[in-house]
């Protein structure tokens, strides 16, 4: 096939929004042997362009109106994979080339270039299409619209996972998206604002700047929030996701993504992530990775919210029924607190996960709530108990646990609870369940719940002293108690007087 035929063959568009440089590439490229040409003066005429007819090659400018050159670029990639995009710019740095190249573009050229190197550039990349077959194509095409799932599946994958892991308060996690937001969208600034519908008002929660410090970034922020408010308000309403370019938003910020927050359908922030300039314009990918972002995290705290006013009220509940006990035996309530205390305490020292804190916190203020079943007459009995007497007692653990069945969230808890009274040796209650059988939060809640016994004065008995009391606990080491929890207890005892 000679040059000129297989030239004559191929159609080239040429998008640049200066009207002078295109008429100039365009002219440049019949010149050179090229008469098929096409012009757009923007992304959005190029892509309408592109649909009607797939062309050969595109080149095109990378800071324009409307949609950039790198928009445009990931938009091309979509129709057609195989299609080589040459990227011009004026301000070459790493950051476009690299992120160019990942959008999948072909190659760079810097303005201004020469006519020679550009036509150099066209032959190149449309022999090196020639000589592909169909069928080389297709499967350029499938392993290009492969890739690029896997990439987006990869991205919103680790949006999810990131998401998922925020278990802290709302602070910190809004403090955390709008890191991810940084990151995902290669941004240079993201504002959270808090939106208060009723008085049509937004509040600055967090504002950032990547990699960078402002002196001034309070000032800065609300200045922004001051500047968008109108902006804002247009995104609150309609409840969707908006990217704006520099030009669409007078300059002020670069290009611009702003997405909603929403609990049930109701927007109570904004996350907005704005780019270093013009040239660093957002694609279609970074707004749809903003979207995943905030519908992930409005979930996220829409479940944390529910499982909190849920809980709360449990919570609520339980410790209203362990006040009620306390109006019959005052012991009860002072030696929950106490207990939950001393065990939180020892629970660290064993470098416990915050979930198995959060979880024998709640099992040490609840431990002793199935003393609720027991008569007066036992329960504030002040001489020593009949065996039947003790018979009775000791069914506490298992009450407890028989109140708290109906509430699923605390599962794990009841479990605690049910073996509070279990030994080291097998001889507790009330399924005789020994060593590392016997739960390991219930053998903290164990040492904790019979230190505290032992300190406090009881009608049948005194106190004892701390010192009588931790012998009490070594002395049973491995007989009643978990060795290494005697120990991690006696350590924080020793360290309370300085020994
Ligand atoms: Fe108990």
């Amino acid at each position: 096939m000679s040059d000129q035929y297989y030239r004559n063959e191929k159609s080239i568009l040429v998008v640049d929004d200066d009207l002078s440089v295109r008429a100039l590439i365009a002219e440049a490229l019949r010149e050179g042997g090229y008469p098929n040409i096409k012009e757009a003066e923007n992304g959005i005429q190029a892509l309408e362009t592109f649909r009607k007819e797939a062309c050969d090659l595109v080149i095109s400018d990378l800071k324009m109106p409307g949609m950039s050159g790198m928009e445009l670029l990931s938009q091309i990639k979509e129709l057609n994979p195989s299609t080589p995009v040459i990227i011009m710019t004026g301000y070459p740095t790493i950051n476009i080339a690299v992120s160019s190249m990942k959008e999948g573009a072909f190659d760079f050229l810097t303005k201004p270039f020469t006519i020679e190197n550009l036509i150099l550039k066209v032959d190149l990349y449309l022999k090196e299409r020639s000589i592909l077959t169909e069928e080389d194509l297709n499967i350029e095409k499938r392993n290009w619209n492969l890739n690029e799932k896997i990439r987006k599946l990869a991205a919103i994958d680790s949006i999810y996972e990131q998401i998922e892991k925020m278990h802290s308060d709302n602070d910190d996690i809004f403090q955390k998206i709008v890191m991810l937001a940084l990151n995902v969208t290669g941004g240079e600034k993201c504002l959270l604002v808090l939106f208060d519908e009723a008085n049509d008002k937004f509040y600055r929660k967090i504002f950032q700047i990547k990699g960078g410090h402002s002196i001034n970034k309070e000032a800065e922020g609300d200045a922004m929030v001051e500047s968008l408010k109108g902006f804002f308000k247009k995104v609150a309403r309609k409840r969707d996701a908006l990217l704006l370019n520099s030009k669409e938003q007078n300059g002020l910020y670069g290009s611009l993504i702003c997405a909603p927050l929403m609990i049930r359908d109701k927007v109570f922030a904004l996350i907005t992530v704005t780019s270093k300039d013009a040239i660093y314009n957002f694609t279609r990918k970074d707004l749809s990775y903003m979207l995943n972002i905030t519908a992930r995290t409005s979930l996220h705290l829409e479940n944390k919210l529910l499982y909190e006013s849920l809980f709360g009220s449990i919570m609520d509940t339980f410790e209203s029924l362990v006040h009620s006990i306390h109006e019959r035996d005052h012991y009860t309530e002072r030696h929950s607190q106490s207990v939950t205390k001393l065990a939180i305490n020892t629970a660290r020292a064993m470098n416990c996960s915050a979930c198995e804190i959060e979880s024998l916190k709640i099992s040490s203020l609840l431990h002793d709530i199935g003393k609720i079943a027991i008569p007066d007459k036992i329960l504030l009995k002040e001489g020593p108990l009949t065996d039947e007497e003790y018979t009775a007692i000791k069914d506490h653990p298992i009450i407890g646990e028989n109140i708290l069945k109906p509430v699923i969230l605390i599962d794990a808890e009841r479990k605690i609870i049910r073996h509070h009274h279990e030994r080291w040796d097998g001889k507790g209650y009330p399924d005789g369940l020994s060593g590392e059988d016997i739960p390991f939060l219930s053998r903290i809640l164990s040492v904790a719940d019979s230190f505290d016994a032992m300190t406090t004065d009881r009608p049948y008995r005194k106190a004892l002293k701390t010192d009588e009391a931790i012998g009490e606990l070594q002395r049973n080491r491995n007989i009643q108690f978990d060795k290494n929890v005697v120990d991690a207890f006696i350590r924080l005892e020793d360290q309370k007087v300085g020994r």
